[in-house]
């Protein structure tokens, strides 16, 4: 059985529909059973046959996280580290998904799983010693890494820029941040065989969408889309702005791109361009 942690975020959401939609066996918890308190984790995962704990609980604030720092660290690596001992004691595997945040985006190209990570925000920070904790507590760990995610069922940067470009006029967006825009359900999919595949090779794994762009270019890529898909009827101007223009508490990478090399050779994961998981979310939303 499967125990996925964090049920009601972003990529928790996708993954119980697959599980379910799989007929995977799998419990569920979010908030109930809080990650950051030791010894709940430990009483829900005792007497319970749990072959893999996937854990998509996060604290993902980045910019409230600067002044949150106690918060992020308690969820993001305490967290990590309390389910990484429940999957210990009792046998089980565990899953971290961790981020393209670990990597400072100052190198050029893709970032491998060798390159030193090098985070520059306190949310980046939390998540490496998620990392570090869940390696260090158990050999039977797959850390994998991605970025830019959004699906689920709550608002994310796809549904934010909709909104916008219904009520019209223009939008500003950031257009020196780079990265692979990555579908929660594609993401989904990937831990799913990753962990049925009895393959190993445990340690880290990046996972992202084929391609690169910047934030302004995924917003056009909506804009056109949604457009075409007869979602929006309204004029609006997708307006390209730097990060200087926009600034933000936390320090954010400038490259963002990971390479899917070694996810695609050890499990076979197939990855889609951005450009079509986004049509196929889009459509998923009632566009067409
Ligand atoms: N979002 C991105 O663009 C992105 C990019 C790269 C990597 N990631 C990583 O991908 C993973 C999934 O991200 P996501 O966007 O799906 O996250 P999300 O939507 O913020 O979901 C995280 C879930 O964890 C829950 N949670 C928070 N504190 C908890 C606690 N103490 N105990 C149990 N559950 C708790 C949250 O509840 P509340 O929301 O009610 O607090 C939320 O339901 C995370 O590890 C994140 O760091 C995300």
């Amino acid at each position: 059985m499967i125990w996925l942690v964090g049920n009601r975020g972003q990529l928790g959401a996708d993954m119980e529909k697959l599980l379910r939609d799989g007929n995977v066996a799998f419990i569920a918890s979010d908030l109930e059973v809080d990650i950051t308190d030791g010894r709940a984790v430990e009483r829900f995962s005792s007497h319970k046959k749990i072959k893999w704990i996937i854990n998509c609980a996060a604290y993902t604030a980045v910019d409230r996280a600067e002044t949150e720092r106690e918060k992020a660290f308690s969820i993001n690596s305490t967290g990590a580290y309390n389910l990484a001992a429940a999957a210990k004691k009792t046998g089980a595997g565990i899953v971290y998904i961790s981020t393209d945040y670990v990597f400072d985006g100052d190198r050029e190209g893709e970032y491998t799983e060798e390159d030193a990570p090098n985070p520059v925000s306190v949310y980046g920070k939390s998540k490496l010693e998620g990392e570090t904790h869940t390696r260090d507590t158990t050999d039977k760990h797959y850390i994998i890494r991605t970025a830019w995610l959004y699906g689920g069922k709550r608002g994310n940067f796809v549904s934010t820029m909709l909104s916008l470009f219904k009520k019209g006029g223009e939008v500003r967006v950031v257009s020196d941040q780079y990265g692979s825009p990555t579908w929660t359900k594609d993401l989904a999919a990937a831990v799913l065989r990753i962990v049925e595949s009895g393959a190993g090779g445990f340690g880290v794994y990046h996972y992202s969408s084929e391609g690169r762009t910047s934030w302004y270019g995924f917003a056009r890529e909506i804009h056109e889309q949604g457009t075409v898909l007869g979602m929006l009827d309204k004029k609006s101007a997708v307006v390209p702005i730097t990060t200087a223009d926009y600034p933000t508490a936390a320090k954010r990478p400038h490259n963002s791109c990971l390479s899917k090399e070694r996810i695609r050779k050890t499990f076979g994961v197939e990855i889609p361009r951005w450009q079509d998981s986004l049509k196929n979310y889009l459509l998923g939303r009632g566009g067409g």
